[in-house]
């Protein structure tokens, strides 16, 4: 029978709970946590904003999480094969795969760019340990960052880099590479992370950070800072691109799912917050604007630690680690695709890992282009709501504001109404409670939830 069946097993399972939890924090933990949750926060209203954030976490996050990874174990196969499989055991249709699709469609999209943001981290390093920030005023340090971005050169360069590393990991499987990774990063992102928290403390601000992130001020919060916190809350998980299914397709079958989304969940919240007690007593103790935008990361911090004692050493770690971040999430994009290759063409792991990463890396250099010399260039001027957008935007636009959304939304319609309850029951192991509390959010509010999200973003 379908539930219980562990045969496909035989493509590898990760080691222990533990490295699956690891490797799918490692997902969830990115740019989204050190980059956007401090910003977003600043921008709406810090502890309301985040009350609603973590509401969105439990309610429509940890729900869709759980049905990926079950979808994704229950199938063993790659998001694709994973969705059909399921779909045909409970008599469903085969086109559900398409949720499958739109989130690998997603993954493939955004590792694209993200893989160029990742290169921006990795140059910051050099930077920080060089000394380039010392005694850096807004201009020189806003100079550097709008010369790396004006420089396709370097921007080729680093996207290569950074494109190179998450190939090195991905063409090396599921325990020599990924999980091997994870088990360095994630360890090593949590003790830079402390030590960020801790050099934190040191600057005289840190209350001044903890009742900003703590303190609810809900007048600051509108309707829109709920619509953000709950797209976010997708973003920050990695929903929506059918990646904790390829991830969920080598969990064993002895795992309780639930209590691990709610890990997943548990670590990726915390280390945001983590994030947000590093960043905001910096961007405090120098007057800088809170509020700042994505320029938070790559213009503000860098001129904070450009005139603080051993600016240069923990300017340097901080990108380190913000490196790291982005490399286990560029990792977790490209394994579904890569997964999907190897099961589909006669391809091996590496050389899929190899062909699926090179043609990421060249679409890549349109969002490139798209910051220097094809900025005036956007390609849907003559629809309003697309006007000025450049390659990059609008591929940012689809992915976060479209294609994640509608995978998500789909797949928690097909798991929530049309997977038998009880293979569901028989596979989550949850309490009677807990269950129908899960699929009841997942049949009503989640859709709900996510349908509301996307027809704002898309009148916005
Ligand atoms: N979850 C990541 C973050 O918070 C972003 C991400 C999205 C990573 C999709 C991988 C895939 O930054
Ligand atoms: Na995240």
């Amino acid at each position: 029978s379908a539930s219980g069946d562990d045969s496909g097993a035989s493509r590898g399972l990760w080691s222990s709970r533990f490295a699956f939890i690891l490797a799918a924090t490692g997902s969830a933990v990115g740019l989204g946590n050190i980059w956007k949750f401090p910003y977003i926060t600043g921008e709406n209203g810090g502890g309301a904003f985040v009350l609603v954030y973590l509401l969105c976490i439990a309610v429509i996050g940890v729900p869709i999480m759980m049905a990926e990874i079950y979808v994704g174990r229950s199938g063993r196969h790659n998001p694709i094969g994973s969705m059909r499989l399921v779909a045909e055991r409970n008599l469903s249709s085969p086109a559900w795969r398409i949720s499958a699709v739109i989130g690998m469609i997603a993954a493939f999209a955004i590792l694209s760019f993200y893989s160029v943001i990742g290169g921006w981290a990795a140059s910051y390093i050099g930077h920080a340990a060089m000394g380039d920030f010392t005694d850096g005023t807004a201009e020189s340090i806003g100079k550097l960052f709008s010369g790396l971005l004006a420089s396709p050169k370097q921007l080729l360069a680093w996207h290569t880099v950074f494109m190179v590393l998450v190939i090195l990991v991905v063409s090396r499987g599921l325990k020599g590479g990924l999980e091997r990774a994870v088990t360095i990063l994630m360890p090593a992102l949590f003790v830079l992370l402390l030590i960020a928290v801790g050099y934190a403390t040191t600057t005289g601000h840190f209350g001044e950070a903890v009742s900003f992130l703590f303190t609810p001020n809900f007048k600051a919060l509108s309707i829109n800072g709920v619509l953000i916190a709950l797209g976010h809350a997708f973003f920050t998980l990695s929903l929506g691109m059918a990646i904790m299914m390829a991830y969920g397709s080598y969990l064993g079958r002895d795992v309780a799912v639930g209590r691990t989304a709610v890990s997943i969940a548990l670590m990726d919240t915390v280390v945001a917050l983590l994030a947000g007690l590093a960043i905001f007593p910096i961007v405090f103790a120098n007057g800088l604007e809170a509020s700042a935008g994505p320029g938070l990361i790559f213009q503000t911090l860098p001129l904070a630690f450009g005139n603080m004692p051993m600016g240069g050493l923990f300017g340097a770690l901080f990108f380190i680690l913000l490196l790291f971040a982005a490399w286990t999430s560029g990792i977790s994009l490209l394994e579904p695709v890569v997964e999907w290759a190897e099961e589909n063409t006669n391809m091996e792991r590496a050389g899929s890992a190899i062909v699926v990463g090179v043609l990421c890396w060249l679409l890549g250099i349109a969002s490139i282009l798209s910051l220097n010399v094809w900025a005036d260039f956007a390609p849907l001027d003559m629809f309003a709501r697309f006007e000025g957008k450049t390659i990059f935007d609008l591929l940012d636009f689809f992915t976060a504001n479209i294609l994640l959304p509608l995978s998500g939304l789909l797949t928690a319609i097909f798991v929530g109404w049309f997977v038998a309850k009880e293979s569901l029951k028989a596979d989550l192991d949850l309490s009677n409670g807990t269950f129908t509390l899960w699929l009841n959010f997942l049949r009503f509010v989640t859709p709900v939830a996510v349908v509301i999200v996307f027809v704002y973003n898309l009148l916005a």
